[in-house]
């Protein structure tokens, strides 16, 4: 399985400019890699044209989707439009969502089921907080985002889902989650999606990792057994770095 390394720019950079130099200077890059399949997350503004950017080896996709297609819902973009113009993936419940929109499990589920219906890749984002992990709420956190975002998903539908085990207090703050730790995190999401759905189901369910990821610690990850893939925040902003990033799986 190619790993799978998904750059999410969040609310940056400001001109559509700057983003082409960026899409086209990371696409540029990954020429020839072979073992890396690479999504591009920028702001909704951009998404139409850098999809004309794109290529085989580099897609695109969304920071966030409604759970509705249509209607009187101001500010909000759809599941059909972001397919209908070429993007295939979608980052659902990222922990700067969840806090700075209060969006919960439930809006997150909703979310998920309409991207789906709308044959997205929905990239669901779990994890917990320091206080959380203080507590010893891990397991508790995980299973419990997982359960809520995942309800009434059917077997079926679980296989266009990925994973994205991101602990809180390891985005943006340098203090990247030890290999150790990820492992156990990532093998508890296993079992969790062997118990809802199957073993074979579970095995083959695409599970990544986010927070703090740099080219130094990137190698690391991907090459630990049970992850497939990284969650590229501030480091995916900086086109060397990224390309490194993506490298390091070679
Ligand atoms: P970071 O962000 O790489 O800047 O820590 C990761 C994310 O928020 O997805």
């Amino acid at each position: 399985m190619k790993s799978l390394i998904i750059a999410n720019w969040k609310c940056n950079p400001v001109t559509l400019v700057e983003a082409g130099n960026l899409f086209n200077t990371i696409r540029r890059g990954i020429k020839g890699i072979k073992k890396a399949e690479v999504v591009v997350c920028p702001p909704f503004i951009f998404l139409e044209s850098l999809v004309r950017l794109s290529s085989k080896t580099i897609s695109l996709g969304a920071q966030d989707c409604f759970w509705e297609n249509k209607g009187a819902f101001t500010g909000e973009v759809s599941p059909a439009m972001i397919k209908k113009i070429g993007v295939n993936y979608v980052i659902l419940g990222h922990s700067e969502r969840r806090k700075y929109f209060s969006e919960t499990d439930e809006v997150v589920n909703k979310k998920i089921k309409k991207s789906l219906k709308e044959k997205l890749k929905p990239i669901l984002c779990i994890g917990e907080t320091i206080e959380e992990k203080k507590q010893g709420d891990k397991i508790k956190v995980i299973r419990e985002e997982l359960k809520r975002g995942l309800k009434g998903i059917s077997q079926k539908e679980i296989k266009n889902i990925i994973i994205a085990y991101e602990p809180i207090w390891a985005i943006g703050t340098g203090e990247n989650c030890s290999i150790e730790e990820t492992m156990s995190s990532v093998l508890l999401i296993r079992k969790m999606i062997s118990k809802i759905y199957s073993r074979q189901i579970a095995a083959k369910t695409r599970i990544l990792y986010g927070g703090s990821v740099t080219s130094r610690n990137a190698g690391d990850y991907i090459k630990t057994i049970g992850v497939n893939g990284l969650l590229v925040g501030g480091a995916s902003l900086k086109p060397n770095e990224f390309l490194n990033i993506v490298k390091s799986g070679q």
